[in-house]
């Protein structure tokens, strides 16, 4: 095993060993992909300033988000067909979240089911939920994160209709993938990943198989996952939603400080400010960029989380030192699974850790909680990140 030392590393590994339409539908934006590439590359333009001979014993990454203990404010986002990047995917990822002291949350387009993690894990887990035309499934979904003890619903507001990416719709991109010639071959050069799924009965949609009315075969999921996102989704309906889930509510997908203020009035416990990785609105702004006119308009009324281009503990550092409460992570995480499986989810994890614990080091930062109340004094900003929409 070559020794890892990035996220990038992790990513080389992950191409070579996972089906090809799998590493596509995680590795791209929707069309141009400006969005996906910018929410990397307008990280590169924050400055850290160094600082020296300050103490840098007794160090901790450690802090808090939405009141739970944290070892490090980076929580894993929801991904749909986790389940498919490694054979019990989101079993795997779940647990090492668990064992890292981390949240996880789960999509509602997973392939490991809502009790399925709960049989596997005993830390509470958060539920991602996409709004559906169907009500029953909604209500249900709800139902069983409550009984499965997830301890906050991330309700994704940015995807009730699907930006496209080019890849997935030339890949023919389905869980469980298609055997069509090419198909085989590609997954033919994959041996440990197909092996690994030939050993697991999870390889479809497990909240929504048998879950959803009339959907028991492939065909009937295919038709109900392209027809149900909700586009009459608005704050009449997240209220609904809200009134009945009764516990911490994060709303993600939000990217834009008028947003952002409606949604720290209507009382979300936290926000996310998300571009869903680049892959909905292309040519929006990098959630980055974003993030102090977001601050700035929800006026400490609501924790604010950020995702979108992280890939180093520089980027958390960064974020935290524009004064976000927590991060999150997508793409990372699921470079470690496909690459090594639970094990690989960790070796991310530590990566970061160990990056964002040297980055306060020598820019003499204690405590993790600290660096986002240090009122920006880590970070040099580019002007143009201040701008609010005139
Ligand atoms: C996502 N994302 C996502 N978000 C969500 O709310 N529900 C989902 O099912 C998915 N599915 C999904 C699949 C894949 C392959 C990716 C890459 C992303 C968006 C995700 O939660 C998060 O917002 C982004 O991944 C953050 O950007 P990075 O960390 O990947 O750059």
């Amino acid at each position: 095993m070559p020794v890892i030392t990035s996220i990038e590393d992790l990513r080389r590994i992950y191409k070579r060993r996972v089906p090809r339409m799998f590493y596509d539908y995680t590795e791209s934006g929707s069309y141009t992909e400006q969005t996906f590439r910018d929410n990397i590359t307008d990280f590169q333009k924050i400055r850290l300033r160094q600082r020296v001979a300050v103490d840098m014993t007794g160090r901790t990454t450690e802090t808090t988000m939405l009141g739970q203990k944290v070892s490090m404010p980076v929580a894993l986002s929801p991904v749909g067909m986790t389940g498919m990047q490694w054979a019990d995917g989101e079993i795997k990822a779940a647990r090492a979240a668990e064992a890292f002291g981390v949240p996880f949350t789960l999509s509602t387009m997973s392939i490991c089911s809502i009790e399925d993690i709960a049989a596997h894990t005993t830390a509470p887990f958060w539920f991602q939920l996409y709004v559906m035309k169907d009500e029953g499934f909604v209500d249900g979904a709800i139902e069983r994160a409550r009984k499965a003890g997830c301890s906050a619903l991330v309700l994704t507001l940015d995807l009730q209709i699907l930006g496209q990416r080019h890849k997935d719709l030339k890949n023919g991109l389905s869980a469980p993938p298609r055997l069509t010639l090419p198909n085989i071959l590609n997954m033919m050069t994959k041996p440990q990943w197909s092996l690994a799924m030939l050993g697991t009965k999870r390889r479809t949609f497990g909240n929504i198989h048998g879950h959803a009315k009339g959907v028991d075969n492939m065909a009937s999921l295919m038709s109900w996952t392209n027809e149900q996102f909700d586009p009459q989704l608005d704050w009449k309906k997240i209220a609904r939603i809200r009134d009945q889930w009764g516990g911490k509510l994060i709303l993600k997908g939000i990217n834009d400080p008028e947003d952002a203020r409606i949604a720290a009035d209507f009382g979300a416990d936290a926000i996310i400010v998300s571009n869903h990785g680049g892959r909905q609105l292309d040519g929006a702004v990098s959630s980055i960029r974003m993030l102090p006119s977001v601050l700035r308009a929800v006026d400490g009324k609501t924790e604010v989380f950020l995702d979108g281009g992280i890939r180093s503990g520089q980027d958390v550092f960064k974020a935290l030192a524009l004064g976000a409460h927590g991060t999150m992570i997508g793409r990372p995480f699921i470079y470690g699974l496909g690459a090594m499986g639970q094990s690989g989810v960790t070796t991310a994890l530590k990566v970061i850790q160990k990056e964002l614990d040297i980055t306060m080091a020598l820019t003499g930062v204690q405590r993790a909680a600290e660096i986002r109340n240090s009122n920006r004094q880590h970070v040099l900003v580019p002007k143009d990140f201040e701008g609010d929409w005139a």
